[in-house]
């Protein structure tokens, strides 16, 4: 599988792949979770990378757990107190010495830096994005469309609804994207305060009405870290408003799905009863999260398998 708009493969964007590239993907990730392919321990053994310039908890476990299922050997560096970024070093310096090392892959999670993303994209060691500021995070939107075509069979003709902080979310803008290009629709619910700037998707003023509408209902937190100025929206209103519970759920088919990248916040958000709803996909996109990301890096670094 090639990466042709990149002089080497790297997964920085949802932009970098075909249609085909993402259903070859998808049916990889299957194969891996069906228990029918796996990973020859390749002649040397392969570094992976894993720096998380940003907090992350599935996404980082996720990737570490994908790389020792390859029979990888996963690096983990994530930026804190025992660093050198804490005596002042510039993290695109931290981020060409880690390279300089001559891993054999790196998965990179930031904040949104510039100097980050133009190291990515010239690097010649492979990149994957686990997530970069609030545009971008492919490997959570190829898991979410496994889970999607996992339980309702098909991508395409679904409409998929993003409901919250959709501004501020890269799993909405980069999901978008890619359900799309799939041949879903996608709308989105949000407060006026957090609602997608020049965006060409539909939007809805009510959850009620958006929830009657989808087939795929996806959830977001409230991304505080990521916002530049304060909202007016209160909390008690955001809950009245945009939070999935068993209440606002009654409007949502019986047959769509509910999902959530995660982490949530209980009772902000989402309410935990929500998770014991049959209609509740959360834990499969965390368990498909694992299969998806062997499936990536199992291309990028072209392993064999049996
Ligand atoms: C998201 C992220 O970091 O973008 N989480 C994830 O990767 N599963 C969503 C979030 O931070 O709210």
């Amino acid at each position: 599988m090639s990466y042709p708009t990149r002089s080497t493969r790297s997964l920085l964007s949802i932009d970098d792949l075909s249609n085909s590239q993402v259903i070859h993907l998808i049916e990889r990730a299957q194969q891996f979770k069906k228990n029918e392919i796996q990973a020859i321990r390749p002649a040397k053994p392969l570094i992976v990378g894993m720096v998380f310039f940003e907090a992350s908890t599935r996404t980082r476990f996720s990737f570490e757990v994908a790389a020792h299922r390859l029979l990888l050997h996963p690096v983990v560096f994530v930026v804190d107190k025992a660093t050198s970024v804490d005596k002042g070093e510039s993290l695109h310096e931290t981020l060409n010495t880690l390279l300089a090392m001559r891993p054999d892959l790196l998965v990179v999670r930031h904040a949104g830096n510039i100097r980050l993303e133009e190291i990515m994209r010239k690097s010649s060691i492979p990149v994957v994005n686990a997530g970069s500021g609030v545009e971008e995070h492919p490997t959570q939107s190829l898991l979410d469309a496994m889970t999607v075509q996992e339980r309702l069979g098909q991508i395409e003709g679904q409409r998929i609804l993003y409901v919250g902080d959709v501004e501020h979310s890269r799993v909405a803008k980069s999901g978008a994207k890619l359900f799309q290009k799939l041949g879903a629709q996608v709308a989105v619910c949000s407060p006026k305060d957090l609602a997608v700037r020049d965006s060409n998707v539909q939007q809805f003023n009510t959850l009620s009405e958006a929830l009657k509408w989808c087939t795929v209902c996806i959830g977001l937190r409230i991304q505080k870290e990521r916002h530049s100025q304060a909202t007016n929206l209160s909390q008690g209103q955001y809950i009245e408003n945009f939070r999935l519970d068993n209440k606002n759920l009654a409007a949502l088919s019986s047959s769509a799905i509910i999902m959530h990248p995660g982490p949530f916040v209980p009772d902000v958000d989402l309410s935990d009863e929500v998770l014991s709803d049959s209609r509740c996909a959360i834990h499969e996109q965390v368990t498909n999260g694992v299969y998806m990301r062997m499936a990536i890096m199992g291309d990028l670094l072209g392993l064999s398998y049996t």
